[in-house]
């Protein structure tokens, strides 16, 4: 088989260091397949991203075929079977969030681009640089020859932080715990529903009877930890985002297990009320390399409420880029 064409933005930046290796080592496609890696970066950080690919190829990866360092787009995404979109501009003092946008758009315009003009046609796109969901909209209505629902953006390290903060709190193991979502932006509107989620196979919800801690503790713990590993660290989530956005491809080129369901921010189809086009995070299964929202869901006013602000954000956010002419 031939490799696969991996393209990494923001490839010298933390989360590209802790997600290259594991790239490399077969943790995002498998065991048995083999890797091209493309790395993308801006003119000054084209240095250290070769620095990384030295690093690389001294692992000797049996399954890296290849490593490539550009500052240039089109090269970058030529032939790109995956493409991780890590590489952002974030907020600094005194930027407005028009300002954050407007420079995300100059960023992820031309990549939406590139990837039109070159892209393999089973391209993936994965966004992880914030604002994620309003990005890849962006990338996405930049390429108007890729189908849209392969541009995606990551909710999969807010499904993660869920899980571990309600296996915690009920004093099991990640893995006891399925069937649960995250709805909306990648920000602190975000919902974490546990509502349909089984923990050893009860209802989540009811395992936990307390409507209290799920309102004043799981939710904003959830919503707000990537603020509170910002405020921890010095710096924002790094191998966690990286761990996740593994996880976000490997189940989509994978699949997801049976009897479970994952996240992941996906143009809307109108789904749960939710705007078509709109891109929200849904709780979806993988086959085949499809994803597919999971339908039939009952959506409770608890839950409604806190899916229709997250979404309004998404709205706001998808004017205001269409008022700066991004898309
Ligand atoms: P970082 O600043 O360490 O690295 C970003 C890298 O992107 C830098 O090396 C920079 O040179 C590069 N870059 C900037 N513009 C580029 C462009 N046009 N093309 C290619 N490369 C470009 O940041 P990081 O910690 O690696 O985080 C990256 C992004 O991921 C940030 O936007 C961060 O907020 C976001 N993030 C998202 C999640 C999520 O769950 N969705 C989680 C954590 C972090
Ligand atoms: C995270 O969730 O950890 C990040 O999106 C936080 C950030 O603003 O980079």
């Amino acid at each position: 088989m031939a490799p696969v064409n991996v393209t990494v933005t923001g490839a010298a930046g933390q989360i590209g260091y802790a997600l290259l290796f594991r790239i490399a080592s077969g943790a995002l496609l498998g065991p048995d397949t083999k890797v091209n890696l493309r790395l993308l970066e801006i003119p000054q950080a084209v240095k250290a991203a070769e620095g990384t690919a030295m690093e690389l190829d001294d692992c000797a990866f049996p399954l890296l075929s290849g490593i490539e360092v550009t500052d240039d787009a089109k090269k970058a995404f030529d032939g790109a079977n995956v493409a991780l979109l890590v590489g952002a501009r974030p907020r600094t003092k005194g930027m407005e969030r028009g300002d954050l946008l407007e420079a995300n758009g100059g960023i992820f315009k031309p990549q939406g681009e590139a990837i039109n003009a070159g892209a393999a046609s089973d391209v993936k796109v994965l966004v992880v640089g914030n604002p994620a969901n309003t990005n890849a909209l962006i990338a996405q209505q930049h390429a108007p020859d890729v189908p849209a629902g392969r541009f995606t953006a990551m909710t999969r390290l807010d499904h993660n932080r869920a899980l571990s903060q309600l296996a915690a709190k009920l004093g099991v193991g990640v893995a006891d715990i399925k069937k649960l979502t995250i709805w909306g932006n990648h920000s602190a509107t975000q919902y974490p529903d546990i509502f349909h989620a089984e923990v050893s196979g009860k209802n989540a919800a009811e395992a936990v009877n307390d409507e209290a801690w799920l309102a004043d503790t799981f939710i904003p713990t959830v919503a707000k930890r990537g603020a509170a590993i910002i405020e921890a660290r010095g710096a924002s989530s790094a191998a966690s985002a990286a761990n996740a956005a593994i996880d976000h491809i490997h189940d989509w080129v994978l699949g997801t297990p049976a009897g479970d369901w994952t996240s992941m921010a996906v143009p809307s189809d109108g789904s749960y009320g939710v705007p078509e086009g709109i891109i929200s995070s849904f709780p979806v299964t993988c086959a085949n390399g499809e994803y597919t929202i999971v339908q039939g869901l009952e959506v409770n006013e608890f839950s409604r409420a806190r899916i229709d602000a997250s979404v309004a954000e998404l709205v706001e956010e998808r004017d205001a880029v269409k008022g700066l002419g991004l898309i």
